[in-house]
């Protein structure tokens, strides 16, 4: 692994937050989380992993920690006023957590100003990097904690669920920051007609991408706007858990539904191999790149990291 280089963030000193979401449940979000987080931290990075999964939060055990005793949870009930208490060391250099809820606080029920305020927080902690881990589902707040992040990635199964539930989770995305969009207000009723699409590779009755067509008929201004955004909204793609040329190449169909679809440009920087290693680290409470250094594993992420920091 080269960690030689630092990266551009920490020669810049410029904050990048990613977040790592998926819409699936056990997908691998927070292998990746943690692994990544480690990857850079050991490139020279300032790095802080937050667990956004309230209510199933795990990230600390991809990541070989006991339960911290100070979570967001504290911080929502003012038990912990000062957000940078809720700051966890590890034994990585460089690499410090931020734990979620380990109670039934759940992202649904995290209220609007609560969110506001953690995202607010999260944005001015002194780190190059910062990565979100997210829950499953497309729970609103999911979604713009996603949304609100520089890099936005997602963790994929090459098995149909989890990728319906991807393209379920980028829809909600789409639609989204449609939605925030100045003026759009007046197109609502297209809007939610185009939602009720359904998705296909040969793009649907009234796809996103036809939608954005159409806003551009109707209302050429509001139409530049919408493209812009979108155009901004480059998802990246980890297909994880990978026994076959086939389970790789289920990356590209996804890149190429996505282009005709939703009209939007996905990066792929990389898949994961199936491994024995992630259970057996997961047993052990031990980070994956730190106990089997030799695992398939580290080459992956070694590639999937670079491509990400230079993208
Ligand atoms: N590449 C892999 N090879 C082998 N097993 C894997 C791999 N990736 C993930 N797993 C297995 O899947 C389990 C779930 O991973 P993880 O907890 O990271 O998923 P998650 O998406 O964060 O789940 P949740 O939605 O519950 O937060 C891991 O404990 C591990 O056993
Ligand atoms: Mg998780």
């Amino acid at each position: 692994m080269n960690f030689e280089t630092e990266t551009d963030a920490a020669i810049q000193n410029v904050k990048k937050i990613w977040a790592i979401g998926g819409g699936k449940g056990g997908v691998g979000k927070s292998l990746v989380s943690a692994n990544v987080a480690i990857c850079l931290a050991l490139m020279g990075n300032k790095v802080v992993a937050v667990d956004l999964d309230l209510g199933g939060a795990n990230l600390h055990t991809c990541l070989g920690l006991p339960i911290p005793t100070m979570t967001l949870s504290d911080y929502i009930s003012k038990k912990v006023t000062n957000f940078e208490d809720l700051l966890v060391s590890t034994p990585i250099h460089n690499l410090k957590i931020i734990s979620g809820a380990q109670d039934e606080l759940g992202m649904a029920n995290l209220k609007h100003m609560h969110k506001n305020q953690i995202i607010r927080k999260l944005h001015e902690l002194d780190a190059d990097y910062i990565l979100f881990d997210l829950g499953a589902g497309t729970a609103f707040n999911t979604i713009d904690f996603f949304i609100t992040a520089d890099k936005g990635i997602l963790v994929v199964l090459p098995e149909p669920t989890s990728i319906e539930n991807t393209y379920r989770f980028i829809k909600s995305v789409f639609y989204r920051r449609l939605k925030m969009i100045d003026g759009i207000a007046d197109l609502e009723p297209l809007i939610e007609e185009a939602m009720k699409s359904k998705i296909t590779a040969s793009g649907g009755s009234t796809s996103p991408s036809d939608l954005i067509k159409k806003i551009c008929e109707i209302n050429p201004d509001v139409g530049l706007k919408v493209k812009n955004e979108m155009g901004h909204f480059r998802p990246n793609l980890i297909i994880n858990q990978v026994r076959s040329q086939a389970d790789i190449d289920i990356g590209y169909s996804i890149q190429s539904i996505c282009r005709k679809y939703f009209g939007i440009e996905m990066t792929f920087p990389g898949y994961l191999d199936y491994d024995q290693s992630v259970w057996q680290s997961v047993r052990k409470r031990k980070p994956l790149l730190i106990e089997y250094p030799n695992s398939k594993l580290v080459n992956n992420f070694d590639r999937i990291v670079n491509r990400l920091v230079e993208s």
